[in-house]
């Protein structure tokens, strides 16, 4: 499996905190049947910066005591880039990553609204020949309560990763639900764990895609798994199984306002 979104690196932000963090994170990692691992840790949040080239070197130096150690992980670069004024110029000073080298970039929105000019920065990225991802919707307040808002985020041309602790409850009933009811609607192209550390939060990946394939099915998992690796070659994400019954509703509503746009 493959994980695109992770704070493994050490000392860079609230994730791991030293390199024995990041070993205990890769060996569960390793355990659960995680391959590869995309480091992305947070960048111009407003607590911390990570820039382009400290993630590089700090993954760079990981890889190499991951080899050391025979922990069969492969850790590549990338950030989490909170939505700021200052992400295109950012972008230009070659400050920012995407994911594992690829067209991909991993956005987040703050947890409370979705910004105003969120549509604007999707279509500058665009014309950049970037794919953002935003991280988590189904914990931004505005998209719990308007999930249709993150549906003109997709159809602006972003992308939405879910994360596995989400889906499997933990962030409460809300969220929970949030996250199933995106994924149901055809509002999710990745899921992936968002690991911090691996008592406080980690990857839960294979127990995530196990629940999934139980109340979606395989075709969902494969899907999924499919877009994940997507990434990592830099290609496009595969089209959507069809809707499962429960969610057709939801879709309909979607697709009504898309068409009267
Ligand atoms: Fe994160």
């Amino acid at each position: 499996m493959i994980d695109i979104h992770t704070h493994i690196l050490p000392g860079l932000d609230d994730g791991a905190a030293s390199w024995n963090d990041t070993l205990d994170m890769a060996q569960a990692a390793a355990s659960e049947g995680i391959t590869t691992i995309i480091a992305t840790p947070h960048h111009a949040n407003g607590t911390y910066t990570n820039t382009a080239q400290d993630v590089a070197e700090h993954t760079h130096a990981i890889n190499e005591q991951l080899i050391a150690v025979g922990v069969p992980v492969t850790i590549r670069t990338g950030q989490e880039i909170r939505v700021h004024d200052d992400l295109l110029d950012a972008w230009y000073r070659n400050e920012l990553l995407p994911l594992a080298g690829s067209s991909y970039v991993l956005i987040e929105m703050p947890s409370s609204r979705i910004p105003k000019a969120m549509i604007e920065l999707i279509h500058e990225l665009n014309i950049l020949k970037l794919k953002p991802i935003i991280a988590h919707p189904e914990r931004n307040a505005e998209v719990v309560k308007h999930p249709e808002r993150l549906a003109e985020l997709i159809e602006a041309g972003a992308f939405a990763q879910v994360t596995t602790h989400s889906l499997l409850g933990g962030f409460g009933k809300r969220i929970e639900q949030s996250a199933w009811s995106l994924l149901q609607t055809g509002c999710i192209h990745i899921v992936s764990s968002d690991a911090h550390h691996i008592v406080r939060r980690g990857f839960r990946l294979r127990e995530a895609y196990d629940a999934i394939e139980r109340r979606m099915g395989e075709q969902w998992v494969n899907y999924l798994q499919s877009n994940a690796k997507s990434v990592l070659d830099d290609i496009s994400f595969q089209n959507q199984p069809a809707a499962s019954e429960s969610s057709k509703g939801l879709v309909h509503r979607f697709a009504s306002l898309f068409y009267k746009r």
